[in-house]
């Protein structure tokens, strides 16, 4: 697996790039994170939805449709990591009662909250197709990138 600390300074070099508006970069985030990571299969950015009472909205994402495009707090692994703010780490999807399914293959999930000045605003959804998978250097990359990420959103 790449260095998670190349990780977190290419995903900066994404951000600090003057070509590309929010959802590109966001997308080549994705993409960075799914190609380097062999254990990341699905990974996607769900944002708030200023629109919408407490509910998320599917944004620039790699992997596999999604049938969960909007996910409203407090359902799945991704509403209750709106609800906390917290990050929230399944190293095994069947032992979750309050999950949503995006596909049979799906066995680990992180989701880390993107916020600003300490509001949550976005979170980066990860699913994994291998069980115990995620590591807590993944956690820590992924939370160094999510306070990255927060400079574009
Ligand atoms: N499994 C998530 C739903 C989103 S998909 O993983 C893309 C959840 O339980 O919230």
């Amino acid at each position: 697996m790449q260095d998670t600390k190349d990780l977190v300074s290419q995903v900066k070099k994404i951000v600090n790039a003057t070509a590309g508006n929010r959802d590109e970069k966001l997308y080549r985030i994705c993409k960075l994170l799914a190609d380097e990571v062999p254990v990341f299969d699905w990974v996607g950015f769900y944002l708030v939805d200023p629109e919408a009472d407490r509910e998320l909205v599917l944004g620039p994402y790699v992997g596999e449709p999604t049938d969960h495009t909007r996910i409203p707090f407090g359902k799945g692994i991704c509403g209750q990591a709106a609800e906390t703010n917290e990050t929230f780490v399944v190293q095994d999807v069947t032992e979750e009662d309050n999950y949503l399914a995006c596909s049979v293959d799906v066995k680990a999930e992180i989701v880390v909250p993107v916020k600003r000045d300490g509001e949550f605003i976005a979170e980066l959804d990860i699913d994994s197709h291998t069980k115990n998978s995620l590591t807590p250097e993944h956690q820590s990359a992924l939370e160094k990138i999510g306070a990255v990420v927060a400079e574009i959103m």
